[in-house]
């Protein structure tokens, strides 16, 4: 390899003139992205080529930090080569490569100066490009990092936190697929994540830092989710996870833990809920000795009948609630009626169905509870629309309602009393099949059926 410091003209005619006019058009009109330079300088080079009278132009994108041109010939009467850098700054993003049309004839230096000149318009359209697009990410991180705090401030369930960060870093970061890993060290994701959910566990975590790297065939990005041990993390096949894309998601994490810590206040205080009213409804156990097991088990099975259901959260809450509450009414009943050993007679009936109505304006004066009055409300109707006390019938009647309604006669059934015996589950199974459709909605008969098969293969 031989170094030349000074060139010999060429032969082919150069129009220097006209070849600064075409670099100028074409600062002027490309849009080149930072990885696109080569195609979207594609046709410039060869006009560019003619004009310089040179042979093959290429371009290749290359981060190194060398710097200064190279013009090279192997052997004498070899080809010339000429290398001229790319930069932004003291980085070296490209090199632009041009070879004489003859051999052993060296590149003169308009040919030069028109390739400096061509390297410089080609490093100023990768900072336009760079700008455009830091512009362009800038955008995008900030509508991840305010979509995640909006949507995250309106979920109090642990589980939904997550799956809807997933979800949301998923599409908006142009991820294949996103997981978490929880603090207990299992883990739970949406889209293509299953490659490398085993190395999970083992990606340490800089402090406090992003972590960007590959996890089996995937790019990926990772950042801790509090201190308790839990992380977030995307992947992607085709490209790999900028810096900044990992700072986003480390907002994102951080508003999850957030939003993770308020859930966790959230339901701690909804137990204590759930205990004093528990206890205010066990004073009724004070004055009818069946009421007070009775909630016990029908609040479990009303809320597994519920899931089995599809209800939302919010709705399970209210189940929750009016299962425990129901009969709540029932303090308003004088003990004569309450405890009554034998069957009532028509007056004492006309009270008792007061209870739900009694229950439901002690609940209503409750904060938030609104949408579990209504529920102790309609405990009582039924599916024809022959119940109390507003005869409302089928989807009318609250589905917490309905369930309460089944979930109440079954339990009924299945316990002994001071003047019966309990009946089997099967028997008070086929009494509810005989009631499905008249007095009980069939979907929720169907969904308690579901729920005493599956608890039944759990007790074997
Ligand atoms: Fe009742």
């Amino acid at each position: 390899m031989r170094r030349e410091t000074t060139y010999r003209r060429v032969s082919g005619d150069v129009d220097f003139g006209r070849a600064l006019q075409v670099l100028a058009d074409f600062g002027e009109r490309v849009a080149v992205e930072p990885g696109n330079l080569e195609a979207a300088s594609r046709e410039m080079l060869a006009e560019l080529r003619g004009l310089l009278g040179l042979g093959c132009m290429k371009l290749r994108a290359e981060i190194s930090e060398r710097r200064g041109i190279s013009v090279e010939t192997e052997g004498e009467n070899g080809w010339w080569d000429a290398e001229i850098p790319i930069m932004r700054g003291k980085i070296r993003v490209g090199s632009l490569s041009a070879r004489t049309t003859q051999t052993g004839i060296a590149p003169g230096e308009e040919q030069l100066r028109g390739l400096r000149a061509a390297a410089s318009h080609l490093a100023l359209a990768v900072d336009a490009a760079h700008a455009r697009e830091s512009a362009a990410m800038r955008a995008v991180h900030g509508s991840v990092v305010q979509l995640a705090s909006e949507a995250l401030g309106k979920i109090l369930e642990e589980d939904r936190l997550y799956k809807t960060v997933l979800v949301l870093t998923l599409e908006l970061m142009d991820a294949s697929g996103a997981a978490a890993l929880l603090e207990d060290g299992s883990v739970t994701g949406v889209g293509e994540f299953k490659e490398g959910l085993d190395a999970l566990g083992e990606v340490a975590f800089p402090a406090r830092k992003p972590w960007i790297g590959r996890i089996g065939d995937r790019h990926a990005v990772g950042v801790p989710v509090g201190r308790g041990g839990g992380a977030l993390f995307l992947f992607r096949k085709e490209w790999p996870y900028l810096a900044w894309e990992g700072v986003s998601l480390k907002l994102v994490a951080r508003q999850l833990d957030r939003a993770r810590e308020r859930s966790r206040m959230y339901a701690e205080r909804e137990k204590t809920n759930l205990d004093a009213v528990a206890a205010l409804a066990a004073s009724l156990e004070m004055r009818d000795s069946t009421t007070g097991e009775h909630i016990h088990r029908a609040q479990g099975l009303a809320v597994e009948v519920a899931g089995a259901l599809g209800l939302e959260p919010e709705r399970l809450r209210t189940m929750r609630y009016a299962a425990v509450l129901h009969d709540i009414g029932k303090v308003g009943i004088p003990d004569a009626i309450l405890n009554k050993p034998g069957k009532l007679d028509e007056a004492e009936w006309a009270f008792m169905r007061r209870h739900p109505k009694i229950g439901a304006d002690i609940i209503s004066r409750i904060d938030g509870f609104e949408s579990v009055a209504a529920v102790v409300l309609a405990h009582h109707e039924r599916h024809d629309g022959q119940g109390y006390p507003a005869r409302m019938a089928g989807q009318e009647i609250p589905v917490e309602a309905r369930i309460i309604s089944v979930i109440d006669a079954y339990d009924a059934m299945t316990n002994d009393r001071p003047y019966r015996n309990g009946m089997s589950p099967e028997e008070a199974i086929a009494e509810l099949d005989a009631c499905s459709g008249r007095q009980f909605d069939p979907e929720v008969v169907e969904a308690l059926k579901a729920v005493l098969i599956d608890r039944g293969r759990e007790d074997d």
